[in-house]
């Protein structure tokens, strides 16, 4: 094992207890918060993951302070007095995340004028930000796009209407940041509405905004003049506890998952079930095994409520171990199948379509030949082999993979593995996994 490889050996039961802390997906948003407001704020539950760093790094180029109590996962942020950072040392900072357009609204707030380095992020799509930007431009913002990133300029946002074509999580977030301090009221409709984004919605309302969010999507922001600061204890990630369920269900084991909580997992309890996994919702978490026979499923990804995109390549994984023939259509990222190869060479027996198979309805890549459709044939032994981590999520089913399989597996890359999940080698030592 070295820092950024590590060689598994398969065919043993995961089994035992590891914790989940704050969520990669919502840490980051909420410290991005705190440069809303001069007062200090208090986040708890902070889990060591990379984007906490970007972002914590990002909040000190412009003025802010971070206090860290990294036993207790602790921090105090104090963005006292800010002022506008160098581009050159924002962007040697952000690195590959795509946090940083989310800074655009608070400082804006604070500065009257932003700027966010070219972003980044797992290669599972194109991922454009379009709709951040246009957002911005609706509240009044002038938006200047050069190679090196965005300029944002605005002496103060105004409320307005914004209709969203797709529910995506990040521009609902950026709609949020930058709407709670605008003049006005802003009606955002097509808002994602993810148990993340409801966890921002519920630290802004600590912090004294106003917003309301309706069954359809539509969520309304009165504008504030101040905010204060809040203290706030960080939800858990409930795609990590996703991926150990799977990796429970894949070698036969048991993992009790601390911190699960089943109200942001009720879809992927329902699917795991259908599929043969069992669980038992317990205090303090949620315990994830195997039943005893795996059956084959159709399912597609979805927007909050349906079945996250993110848990579909451990969900995969598993599937390739289920009796007869498995679809699964990803209508979220056009290319969030870029894994399956790997898979297939270790024996599974996966089909790529560029058609919507197994749901309801076509997706936006239909009819465009974007290969966003699997069938699974199941079950497939599978084989250890040397893989290299292509992205966080897929990472972490290539370690499902070569768990569940025949012989040895030589995982390189690990380093993107542990910039999202937290302690990631140290719990598959905890749960028995053989480390060569
Ligand atoms: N989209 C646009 N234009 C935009 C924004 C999004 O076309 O301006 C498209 C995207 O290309 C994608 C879809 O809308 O096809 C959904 O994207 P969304 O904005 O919802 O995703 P995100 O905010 O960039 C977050 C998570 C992702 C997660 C998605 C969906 C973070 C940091 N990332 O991304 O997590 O898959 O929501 O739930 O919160 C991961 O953790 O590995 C990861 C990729």
């Amino acid at each position: 094992m070295t820092e950024d490889s590590i060689e598994l050996k398969g065919g043993e039961p995961l089994s035992g207890e590891i914790e989940l802390r704050g969520a990669k997906n919502s840490l980051p948003k909420n410290l991005v918060a705190s440069l809303l407001t001069a007062e200090p704020c208090f986040l708890r539950n902070v889990a060591e993951v990379e984007d906490v760093e970007i972002v914590s790094a990002m909040i000190r180029l412009f003025g802010g302070e971070i206090k860290k109590d990294a036993r207790k996962g602790d921090l105090k942020i104090t963005n006292k007095k800010l002022s506008l950072a160098r581009a050159g040392k924002l962007q040697a900072v952000a690195g590959k995340s795509r946090i940083p357009i989310l800074f655009a609204g608070p400082l804006l707030a604070r500065l009257g004028e932003a700027f966010v380095p070219a972003l980044g992020g797992c290669q599972i799509g194109k991922r454009p930000v379009d709709f951040h930007v246009e957002a911005l431009r609706s509240l009044g913002a002038e938006v200047v796009e050069t190679e090196a990133g965005f300029h944002f300029k605005a002496k103060k946002l105004v409320g307005g209407k914004i209709d969203l074509i797709f529910p995506s999580v990040g521009a609902t977030e950026q709609v949020l940041l930058s709407a709670v301090m605008a003049e006005g009221v802003t009606e955002l409709s097509g808002a994602a509405v993810e148990p993340e984004i409801m966890d921002l919605v519920v630290l802004l309302q600590k912090m004294g905004a106003i917003i309301s969010v309706d069954t359809d999507r539509s969520i309304t922001i009165t504008g504030v003049s101040e905010l204060h600061g809040f203290d706030h204890v960080a939800m858990p990630d409930r795609i990590e506890a996703a991926s150990w369920a799977c990796a429970a269900a894949v070698t036969g084991g048991e993992i009790f998952v601390r911190n699960a909580r089943q109200p942001d997992m009720i879809t992927f309890l329902n699917k795991f079930r259908q599929v043969g996994g069992e669980f038992s919702v317990r205090d303090g978490g949620i315990l994830f095994r195997r039943g005893n026979v795996l059956h084959a499923i159709a399912l597609e990804t979805d927007v909050h409520p349906g079945f996250m995109t993110d848990w579909q390549s451990p969900f995969v994984v598993l599937l390739t171990q289920a009796d007869g023939a498995s679809i699964i259509h990803e209508t979220v990222y056009e290319n969030r199948f870029g894994y399956i190869d790997t898979l297939n060479q270790m024996g599974a027996k996966i089909q790529l379509f560029r058609e919507c198979l197994g749901g309801n309805r076509t997706c936006r890549f239909g009819q465009r030949n974007y290969l966003h459709s699997a069938a699974i044939m199941g079950p497939t032994p599978l084989s250890g082999r040397e893989i290299s981590v292509p992205d966080l999520r897929a990472g972490f089913s290539y370690v499902i993979a070569a768990l569940g399989a025949s012989g040895v597996s030589k995982i390189n890359n690990l380093k993107t593995i542990h910039r999202g999940y937290e302690k990631f080698t140290e719990k598959l030592k905890l749960l028995g996994a053989q480390i060569i």
